[in-house]
Order: structure tokens, then sequence, then C-alpha cells
């Protein structure tokens, strides 16, 4: 009997004190555990934020939001998001900062708020090298220029009198389509184009003239939000133990310029905007929405009718009795079915042009019209496969037949019907009797 109680007791001890040890370990591990904050990354704009060879984040804007974590006490959370996207994520609350050399400007500082300034930079005019007519904002009147949407640079180039500002999603495509030839100037922050013409990246583009602005970036995190202590907090310790210089001096080979604590004429909103401040959002940007909906429908008709013209070719060219054609049909099916749509469209607006140009001639794409050509080829490769199905749906033995009446290739594809459309409406026994018809 004392034996069975020992070691009830003995249990109960093991038990309670097994539980005791949990309860602390949880509970240590929590009090330990950082705190994780998400942060909004577009890394297409080097040297801020951009992917190295092998993938990896980094840039000045990752080295600088990394250190603000250690100052502060958090751990970062990259999550990619287009630039023009971030402002959205923030309001929406998907990600708790952003980091995207993003410059405070009043209208932003009414949907977000804004850490300290912690970069100096300004907006650039880029030219083709050979190009000596543009120096200043005013020589860009009436010309084409491509920017960034959602930028500061597509802000400046909006209020140009009848410029024809053409908006790209990354920075990058936008200086490609001056390298290209196809618009006379880029107007986007001058740090990114000057580490994009330092690094050989951008060959045969130039800067002109003096910088059109000075701007600072800041970190944008949801309106009052309550990391923005913690992240300026940082910022200040990382500006005051040298941090920030060594990070500047990695990606910019210099001293940094001094910055200032706010900037003077920004106020920072501390209220949300209201629902009808929004629904005037959506009232100003409807006929520009409109527009883009008739370019949409122009592209899908005009793509849809070549497409199908050239659908119906491959189609038939995928069923050629020349085992070269055959192939060759074959590829472009794959190719086209296989690789995405995007790609297509870039390697053709970018790529085909970058090509020509790389063999000394002189060549531009109109946008329109690259669009309808990766479209076209794109619904071509589709519409073969559907052709090629069609055909060879019909049994063999009706070719036969076809064939064994006189019938030429191009009859037989004329008059020959699938049974199930002849069929229609007869009863199942008659159908099956008359499969293989042919109509003539
Ligand atoms: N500083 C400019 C702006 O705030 C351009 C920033 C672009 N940033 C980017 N990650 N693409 O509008």
């Amino acid at each position: 009997m004392t034996q069975f109680y020992k070691v009830k007791w003995l249990r109960l001890i093991i038990l309670s004190l097994s539980c005791l040890l949990l309860v602390l370990t949880v509970s240590l591990s929590q009090a330990t555990e950082q705190k994780q904050l998400k942060v909004a990354v577009e890394p297409v704009f080097a040297p801020f934020e951009f992917k190295s060879a092998t993938g990896e984040l980094q840039g000045f804007d990752v080295d600088l939001i990394r250190a603000i974590g250690e100052a502060a006490g958090f751990t970062v959370e990259f999550q990619t998001i287009a630039f023009d996207g971030i402002i959205p994520a923030l309001q929406a609350g998907t990600v708790d900062a952003a980091v995207g050399a993003m410059t405070i400007t009043p209208e932003r500082a009414r949907a977000v708020s804004f850490s300290r300034p912690y970069f100096k930079a300004g907006l650039a005019i880029a030219v083709q090298t050979k190009n000596q007519n543009i120096r200043s904002l005013d020589d860009l009147q009436g010309k084409k220029i491509a920017v960034q949407i959602g930028t500061t640079g597509a802000e400046t180039a909006k209020k140009i009198p009848n410029a024809d500002v053409r908006t790209f999603n990354e920075a990058v495509l936008a200086l490609q389509e001056l390298r290209n030839g196809n618009v006379d100037a880029v107007i986007n922050d001058a740090p990114t184009t000057l580490y994009a013409l330092r690094t050989g990246n951008l060959s045969g583009i130039r800067i002109t003239g003096d910088f059109l602005t000075e701007e600072y970036y800041g970190i944008p995190t949801p309106l009052n939000s309550q990391n923005l202590p913690l992240i300026n907090q940082g910022l200040t310790t990382i500006l005051n133990d040298g941090t920030y210089q060594k990070i500047y001096q990695k990606w910019f080979n210099t001293q940094p310029p001094p910055l200032p604590q706010s900037i003077p004429g920004i106020e920072q909103t501390t209220q949300p905007a209201n629902s009808l401040q929004f629904l005037s959002v959506i009232f100003n940007a409807l006929p520009v929405l409109l527009a883009g909906a008739l370019v949409t429908l122009a592209l899908a008709s005009i793509s849809a009718f070549l497409g199908l013209l050239g659908g119906s070719l491959l189609g038939i060219a995928r069923l050629s009795s020349l085992s070269w054609l055959r192939w060759i049909a074959r590829a472009y099916v794959d190719f086209f079915r296989g690789t995405p749509l995007l790609v297509q469209i870039f390697m053709i607006y970018f790529g085909i042009p970058a090509l020509i140009q790389s063999l000394g001639i002189q060549f531009t794409f109109d946008r329109f019209i690259a669009a309808v050509v990766a479209l076209s080829c794109n619904g071509a490769a589709y519409i073969a496969e559907i052709v090629r199905a069609g055909i060879q749906s019909i049994e063999l033995g009706q070719s036969e037949a076809a064939r064994s009446l006189g019938l030429n290739p191009v009859q037989t594809m004329r008059y020959l019907r699938s049974c199930t459309s002849f069929n229609k409406g007869l009863p199942k026994k008659e159908k099956s009797e008359r499969k293989g018809v042919i109509k003539i």
C-alpha cells in the first residue's frame, strides 16, 4: 500500500514539475522573441532595393531598415509589392512599413505617417548621350517622356505642357525605353539613374542639366502607427552612432549630407481620409479608366482576329505531312504556350528593338503595335491547338472516305463535318448509325 502511494506522489511531482518547466519556457521564449515588422519593398530600384545575381535582397534601404531594427529591437520580414501598391497596402494594414526610396510629399503625408527623413535625393532628366537639345524641364514641352508610375517623376512630367508621358511599372523599364530610343527623356530619381550609369547597366544615356528638385525619403507606416516611434528611435540611433554613415559609404562611396529632423511645410495628417474623399479619387480617375478600357477593347479585337488567322494556319501546319513544318509549328506552339504572356510582351517590346539596334540598325517599336504583335502571336498558339484538335477529332475513316470520293484536301476540310453538330436532335440509335456521314 505505502509503495503504491509513493509511486503516485512521485508521478504527481514529476508531472507538476514538467508543467512548470513548460510554462516557464513558453513565457521566456515570448519575452525574448523579438517583434517582427512586415516591410514592403519593390526590389527593382537599385541601389536602394534590388536583388543580387543569386536572388538575395540587398541595397541601401534594405541595410538601413535592418540596422534600424537591430537598434530598435525588431526583426524585418520583407514583402515584395509594386511601388504604386505600397501606400494602399499600408492603408489596408497588410504591411507595417515600407522601404522604397519614397519621397515625403504633402499628398502622401495625408495618407500615411512618415518617419523622419533618411535620405536626400532629387529628380533628374536622363536623355540619350547624343541628344544635345534637352537641358531643362522647359525643353521637354511636347516631348515623349518615360516615367515610373506613381512616382514624383511621374507627377513632375504630368505638369509639362503637351508632353506625351508614358508610364512604366518599374524605373528600369522607363530607362530601357529611353535606351531603345522610344522616348526623348526619362524623369527619375537622380541617385538611381546615376547608379545605373556608374555600374554600366545603361549605355548611351546621360543626365542633363541640374537636379530638378530637392527631395527627402522617409519610411512610410500606416497613419498613426504604433511602430513609428520605434522606427524613428532606431533611425536616430543609427544616425548618431555611425552605422548610417557606414551604410551610406558602402552604397554611394561618399559622406552623407546632413539631414533635417523634419521637412518644413509638410503637415503630417493624423486623421484618416473620409470615405467621400475616397469616392472623389475614383471619380477623378474615371476618364483615364474609360480610355484604358477602349485601348483594351481595340487590342483584344485586333489581336483576336490576327490570332485566329495565324492560329488556323499554324493548326494546319501542325498536321502537315512535311515533318520540318510540323516541328516548327510545334516548337512555336510550345514556346508561346509554355512561357508567360508578360515575358513575351517584354521580349517583343524591349528585346527586339535592343537586338536590332545592337546590329547598328535604328529601330523603334510603337507600343500599340508591339502589344498587338505579342497578343496575336500568343493567341495564335492557343488557337492552333484548338484547330488541330478539331481536325483530329474527325475520324480517319471519314478523310479516307472523302479521298475515295475524289475530294481534294481543301474540299475535305470544307465539307467534312463533325458528326456531333450534324447529328444534333437525332435519336441516340440513329446518331450512332449516322456517324461518319459526309455532307456534300
Ligand atoms: N522617390 C520617388 C518617389 O517617391 C521614386 C521612388 C521609386 N521607388 C521605387 N522603389 N521604385 O516617388
